[in-house]
């Protein structure tokens, strides 16, 4: 009995210290709290500064920062995660000098690209990917936060890709739980223009143009995640967006946007039930032009059913269109942008959780625009006022406060050891991991 509890204080001990030893290595830069516009698109420079492709907008500074020396090429898509990092895929094959292929991956807690374990070998020449998207698990561990954070990784585009032993043709993911790329089952894909896993879920949604085995044509194909299998979906084609957000009424809801709604009395934009595969128009109508980008908050006006924001090109009118509980779509303030919006991104899913930027508040990007729609003081304003550049995609993110969340002590002393790295908790760990072999001997 003795023996046991001695055994037990000492492996509590030798837990308390060791953690507190591994909390003090992780020193990890401390970023101040501000709200940041991430940018991807086809440029060098902006503002007269060299970017190459990819950099972000400080909400707080009001300044372009860059982030190392961005791509060679161009970046077609940007995403970021749960914790506030960066992904972008495009046909670049280079980050600064750095071999990459189409996918790079910004860890923001360090300010530095990470190796994402793929490479320009592992594609084939001319390989391209359009579309990214990311859930993340609250499982922290220790080394996470210095490369990918516990996310998977759902990319898809125009490629060919060897990882693992297998071949990969257009789609591929990063399996965060056996922390390698695998491949999907096969699909046939012309394109793909966006993808959105459902949190919390087994599906995975891609938008694009697909066909099955007798050769009929999808635009929405769904990846069933525990059974690896696809399902195709019918009643639309050319998806252009695929926006799911758990405060949206009931959370059974998504809203897609597409050129064509076999429900038609959908226009622009449609509301897909997840839970019966229904078609409705609570997302609202847009009659004339087209939706390529969609985004939603609740609680910004008095009706719980939330606002919906649209982005893309509608004619002579705002290309940026708002509809607040059951009402209309209209344009948001006056001296709106009217160019074609490529890339949309709010700030806030619920009013009031946003840090810099007030709830509602919208960046536009396109063709030689970047607009900025500050709900503080209900105007638009131009954030580049040159030409000669295309942002083809953007993300609104908090810069998440510090530190990162405590890593999870682990029950092997010879595990910890291989975590801990930082110089002066070394001679303290051999200290440490002596004393508690020296105990458990004593004991035993
Ligand atoms: C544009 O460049 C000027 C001169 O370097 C700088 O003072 C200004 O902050 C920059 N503007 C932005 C929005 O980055
Ligand atoms: C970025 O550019 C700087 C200056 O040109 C260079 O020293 C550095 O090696 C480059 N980094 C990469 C990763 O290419
Ligand atoms: C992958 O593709 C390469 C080149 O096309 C081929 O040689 C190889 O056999 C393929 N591997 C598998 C596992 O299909
Ligand atoms: C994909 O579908 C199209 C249309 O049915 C067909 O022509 C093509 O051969 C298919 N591709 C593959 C790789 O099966």
């Amino acid at each position: 009995m003795v023996k046991t509890l001695l055994s037990a204080a000492a492996c509590v001990l030798f837990f308390i210290t060791t953690t507190a030893c591994m909390v003090s290595a992780i020193a990890l830069p401390s970023i101040p709290v501000s709200t940041r516009i991430y940018i991807g698109g086809s440029f060098t420079t902006l503002n007269d500064t060299r970017y190459n492709n990819v950099a972000y907008y400080d909400l707080k500074e009001k300044s372009f920062k860059a982030m190392e020396n961005g791509t060679n090429d161009e970046v077609k898509v940007l995403t970021t995660d749960s914790y506030g990092n960066v992904y972008i895929g495009g046909a670049f094959t280079q980050l600064g000098t750095k071999k990459s292929g189409p996918l790079a991956v910004w860890n923001v807690y360090h300010s530095k690209w990470v190796d994402t374990g793929l490479s320009s070998s592992d594609f084939t020449p001319g390989s391209v990917v359009t579309a990214i998207s990311t859930e993340c698990t609250n499982s922290y561990d220790f080394d996470s936060t210095q490369g990918l954070f516990p996310c998977d990784i759902y990319i898809a585009g125009n490629f060919k890709a060897s990882v693992s032993g297998s071949n990969a043709t257009n789609i591929l993911y990063y399996h965060h739980k056996n922390k390698k790329w695998e491949t999907q089952a096969t699909l046939n894909a012309t394109y793909i223009t966006v993808i959105s896993k459902v949190v919390n879920n087994n599906m995975v949604f891609y938008g694009g143009k697909f066909h099955d085995a007798n050769g009929k044509e999808y635009g929405l194909a769904m990846y069933d995640t525990s059974s690896s299998s696809w399902i195709m979906i019918d009643g639309v084609s050319g998806v252009t967006d695929i926006y799911y957000n758990s405060h949206i009424y009931s959370s059974d809801n998504m809203f897609i946007s597409a050129s064509i709604f076999a429900y038609s009395q959908c226009k622009g934009i449609c509301n897909f039930n997840l839970r019966d595969g229904s078609w409705t128009t609570r997302s609202g109508i847009i009659s004339t032009g087209s939706v390529n980008k969609i985004r939603y908050i609740n609680g910004l006006s008095a009706s719980n059913v939330g606002s919906i924001f649209v982005g893309g090109s509608f004619m002579s009118e705002s290309s940026v269109g708002r509809r607040d509980g059951t009402g209309e779509y209209s344009a948001i303030s006056t001296n709106y942008p009217k160019e074609t919006v490529l890339g949309m991104d709010i700030c806030g899913l619920k009013a009031y959780d946003v840090t810099g930027c007030k709830g509602g508040s919208v960046a536009v990007v396109g063709q030689n625009f970047f607009k900025f729609y500050d709900a503080n003081d209900n105007m638009w304003k131009s954030l580049l006022s040159e030409n000669g550049f295309v942002l083809n995609s953007i993300s609104i993110t908090n810069i998440p406060e510090m530190p990162i969340p405590s890593p999870i002590p682990s029950p092997f002393p010879s595990s910890v050891q291989a975590k801990i790295s930082s110089s002066e908790c070394n001679s303290f760990k051999v200290l440490l991991f002596i004393t508690f072999l020296f105990i458990f001997h004593l004991i035993n």
